[in-house]
Parts: structure tokens; C-alpha cells; sequence
């Protein structure tokens, strides 16, 4: 066969209202919504939070950082892993939940950016199980996705450096 037509489902799941999360994630979330009021975004006025949800129940937050010199600031969803990555090397990941507030205070909807999708393609694969992507979409609902790997199919690893 010269080739062949193939595709990939991303399957996700779309949540109404915060409200509908279970407790765990609603605190999860909760803190997520308290580290975008932290975030450093004086040039975007975009307001990121990241909660990263690791067994046990410990949660790790972080917020987008921004920089006079643009490129060198750093999204919410990177400090977040960065952080947890960096305190508990040994502990898993299971969930990061990401919410973005726009200028006025209100919950807009967010995408991790493919930089920071490779980056938690890095944690997801050194743990070997799926890290659960949760963002804020539109009208207040959410999206769950079920792995990194869902948001950034035939990504580079480091399976391919060997
Ligand atoms: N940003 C994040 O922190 N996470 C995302 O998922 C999307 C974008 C930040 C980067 C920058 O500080 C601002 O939002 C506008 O792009």
C-alpha cells in the first residue's frame, strides 16, 4: 500500500459549571482561580492560574509571569509543573487545571500553548500515566481532557533521542 488515510480522536469532556466538579477539583480549581489574581501580567492584563493536582491530594499552584523583555516571561501552566516538579521530583501528577481572568475580573476561556503542552509531555511521559488537562471554555463551562498526549499528538519525546 503506496499509503493510507488515517486519523486520531481527541476525546474530551465537556463539564457545564464548576459547580458540577467533584470537591477535590472544585478546591483544585478554587486555588487555581487564587493564583490567576496572582499572576505578574501587566503587559497582557490576560490573568492565568494553574493548579497542578498530585497524589495524594497536595496541590501546587503557579501564575503567569511576564517580562519587559516579552519572550522571557513564562506561562501560569509552567511555573505550576515546574514547581511541583521541581519540590516533589517523585511524586504524580494527575491533574492540572488551568483558568484565565480577563481585565475585568471575569473567567475567560484558556489553551495551554504548545510550549507549555511539550513541556507537560515531558511529565506525563516520566511518570507513565496520563496527566488530566482541565480549562475553562466558554459560558463558564469546562473542558477535561484525558492526557497531554490528547493536546499535542505525535509530539516530540524523549523516546526519540535515544
Ligand atoms: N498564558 C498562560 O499563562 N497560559 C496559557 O495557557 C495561555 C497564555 C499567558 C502568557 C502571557 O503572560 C499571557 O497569558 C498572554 O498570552
Amino acid at each position: 500500500m503506496a499509503s493510507e488515510e488515517k486519523s486520531i480522536n481527541i476525546h474530551y469532556k465537556e463539564i457545564s459549571s464548576i459547580s458540577k466538579l467533584s470537591e477535590m477539583d472544585k478546591r483544585a480549581m478554587d486555588m487555581a482561580i487564587s493564583a490567576a489574581d496572582k499572576a505578574y501580567a501587566p503587559y497582557s492584563n490576560f490573568k492565568v492560574g494553574a493548579a497542578i493536582v498530585m497524589e495524594g491530594g497536595l496541590v501546587i499552584t503557579g501564575s503567569n509571569q511576564e517580562n519587559a523583555a516579552y519572550p522571557s516571561g513564562i506561562c501560569a501552566e509552567r511555573v505550576a509543573v515546574f514547581s511541583a516538579a521541581s519540590e516533589y521530583p517523585n511524586r504524580l501528577i494527575e491533574k492540572i487545571i488551568v483558568v484565565a481572568k480577563s481585565k475585568n475580573g471575569e473567567i475567560v476561556p484558556v489553551s495551554p500553548c504548545g510550549s507549555c503542552r511539550q513541556v507537560l509531555l515531558e511529565y506525563e511521559d516520566k511518570q507513565s500515566m496520563p496527566i488530566i488537562v482541565t480549562i475553562t471554555y466558554n459560558n463558564g463551562s469546562l473542558i477535561e481532557f484525558s492526557s497531554i498526549n490528547s493536546l499535542l499528538p505525535f509530539g516530540f519525546n524523549r523516546d526519540q533521542i535515544k
